[in-house]
């Protein structure tokens, strides 16, 4: 487990260069894996150019530490309402708290994730930002709050901390880079979110029976000759195609035409439009940078109006369900040509879906879970831009680009003996078939429990026959099941667990590992409930002692979350 430590690498000695003190902490907030990638590069980077560097998550960090380090590199991602990621949470606590140390002595920049479809943009690294100044840190270069499409910022601002960080260290050797670091291991794939594997799709099944108002697809793909690895708990990066009747009316509304070729990149690539609007950029959301950009471009006064200062509540809420092809058909944007119109548009970005196989179990195959988004808003019907992609555009021989992304904060126990407990309703269980896969082909034995919930038994129990053959085999120690809508009163995964809290309790005094994955907002945050209400009534713990509880268990990698 990559992350499991704070790492210091020394760098290589090379004849006759002098070792330079120069010293830099590289931290990260990660919830998918995208900061924790940077900060990698970063790291590597930085160690090429001679500096001795600490790279670690947050939660691996003691924050009264930063009272020793002289340059500080913070990499951090915002989650849902402008919340810290999981493993930032103790370290942003820690230091908006009383208890921060002063930090005079430190310099710091910022490079924060984020997406400007949600109201909090890159809220979490504008709050470190902040604090950090009210402790006194200096900042070395200014914070810089990338969009989903953050290749180039992120880009940016490293070059920028590098060269602040040179010029601030005189004395470093100019030119001093060890390229031995650069080579890459030769088992690492070539292929990554930035040169994605055009990868075959091998499968592709409904999952739900007939009646069910789901469709969830288990798709298999082949990795075969990609040289791409990973673990259970990873997830595959799918980029999409946006719906050819979307493309096809929007294209009509605008009176484009679909073959004049436009720039699908900063390089001047071009392609014909219709392919741009497909593969390359993002229709189906509306922003608030992109409706002021557009507003720009035409003399829709309308328009000009809605983004005007003051207007917020209403600009909020006209974008929330609605596309691109609503806003030209709204305003009335005809007159804006093509070139124009998609030099504002974001880069279509991949998705991430939990893997839900293991590479022991299917050697050269990756599977996923995914359940198709439909439905209707402001008098059109809607549709889920990977997920129904996936669903009705991605049978098997179809090919698909994608990577690997991996996620350290959700990996099975390195101890194969310790219990884990398993809470995945829906397509959140999916992750958990790769970590049933993977402990019987590895002949784990530590014991395992899993909780399910969907809408109904006989259309959507997910796997039901595999999970069914582990428990008989045994790799499957416990299944409870919740089926919300298959009686009068609705039952969920944390009403199981309540049920059955004296166990679980007992489970949780033996070390088990506990893992929520599936929707954050409600589900994530009842089951999150019921483990301090579990903890409150066996244990007779205070609510506060249960809290502190549950964040012990985090800081020790026994309570995580893949929620979304
Ligand atoms: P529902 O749709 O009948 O309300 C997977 O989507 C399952 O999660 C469904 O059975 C769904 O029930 C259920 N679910 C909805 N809200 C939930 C919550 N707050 N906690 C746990 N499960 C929930």
């Amino acid at each position: 487990n990559s992350a499991a430590a704070p790492v210091t690498t020394v760098p290589t000695a090379v004849a006759n260069q002098p070792v330079i003190s120069k010293e830099v902490t590289v931290l990260f907030g990660s919830q998918t894996g995208n900061s924790h990638g940077l900060a990698k590069k970063l790291a590597k980077k930085l160690e090429e150019q001679s500096f001795q560097v600490t790279l670690s998550s947050m939660s691996d960090f003691k924050p009264n530490n930063l009272k020793k380090v002289q340059n500080l590199l913070m990499i951090v991602s915002t989650h849902g309402e402008g919340d810290p990621p999981d493993n930032a949470i103790s370290f942003y606590e820690f230091l908006h708290s009383k208890r921060a140390p002063q930090l005079e002595e430190l310099r710091y920049s910022v490079l924060s994730l984020g997406d400007t479809s949600y109201e909090f943009f890159c809220q979490t690294g504008k709050d470190f930002d902040k604090r950090l100044q009210e402790l006194g840190a200096k900042s070395l270069t200014e914070r810089v709050d990338c969009d989903v499409d953050f290749d180039e910022p992120a880009a940016a601002w490293v070059s920028g901390v590098l060269g602040a960080l040179n010029a601030a260290s005189a004395s470093a050797v100019v030119g001093g880079s060890t390229t031995a670091a650069g080579s890459a291991p030769s088992t690492e794939s070539e292929y990554s979110r930035t040169n994605p594997f055009q990868a075959e799709v091998l499968e592709n099944l409904n999952l739900n029976g007939r009646g069910s108002d789901r469709e969830t697809r288990h798709v298999e793909i082949s990795l075969e000759g990609s040289n791409l690895q990973y673990e259970p708990g990873d997830s595959l990066g799918v980029f999409p195609e946006n719906h050819p009747r979307l493309v096809t009316e929007l294209i009509q509304a605008m009176d484009w035409n679909a073959s004049t070729p436009v720039a699908v990149n900063k390089n001047g690539e071009e392609r014909p439009l219709q392919e741009a609007l497909t593969r390359y950029y993002e229709i189906t959301t509306l922003t608030k940078p992109l409706l002021e950009q557009v507003a720009k471009l035409s003399s829709n006064e309308k328009l000009q109006a809605l983004v005007a200062a003051g207007n917020e509540a209403e600009l909020k809420s006209y974008i929330a369900g609605r596309d691109l092809l609503d806003l030209v058909q709204d305003f009335s944007l005809q007159g804006v040509s093509a070139s124009q119109f998609v030099a504002v548009l974001r880069k279509l970005p991949a998705r991430l879906y939990s893997i839900a196989s293991s590479s022991k179990a299917s050697p050269d195959e990756v599977h996923i879970t995914v359940r198709a988004v439909r439905y209707e808003a402001n008098g059109r019907n809607r549709y889920g831009v990977c997920s129904v992609h996936l669903a009705e555009r991605a049978q098997s021989g179809a090919a698909l680009p994608v990577y690997i992304q991996s996620n350290p904060n959700f990996k099975l126990p390195e101890n194969p003996e310790t219990p884990i407990i398993m809470i995945g309703p829906g397509t959140g269980v999916a992750p958990f078939r790769s970590f049933l896969a993977e402990r019987e082909e590895t002949g784990a034995d530590g014991k395992t429990w899993l909780f399910y919930g969907d809408q109904h038994f006989a259309t959507d129990f997910l796997y039901q026959v595999e999970w069914q053959r582990w428990l008989k085999d045994g790799v499957l120690t416990k299944l409870d099941v919740a089926f919300s809508r298959d009686t009068d009163q609705k039952v969920y995964v944390q009403n199981r667990m309540l049920e059955k809290s004296r166990e679980l309790y007992q489970w949780l005094q033996e070390g088990a590992v506990v893992y929520i994955c599936g929707d954050e907002k409600k589900m994530a945050h009842d089951v999150n409930a019921a483990l301090l209400t579990i903890l409150e009534q066996e244990g007779g713990l205070n609510n506060e002692e249960a809290v502190q509880y549950l964040a012990n268990m985090q800081q020790q990698k026994r309570y995580q979350r893949d929620v979304y």
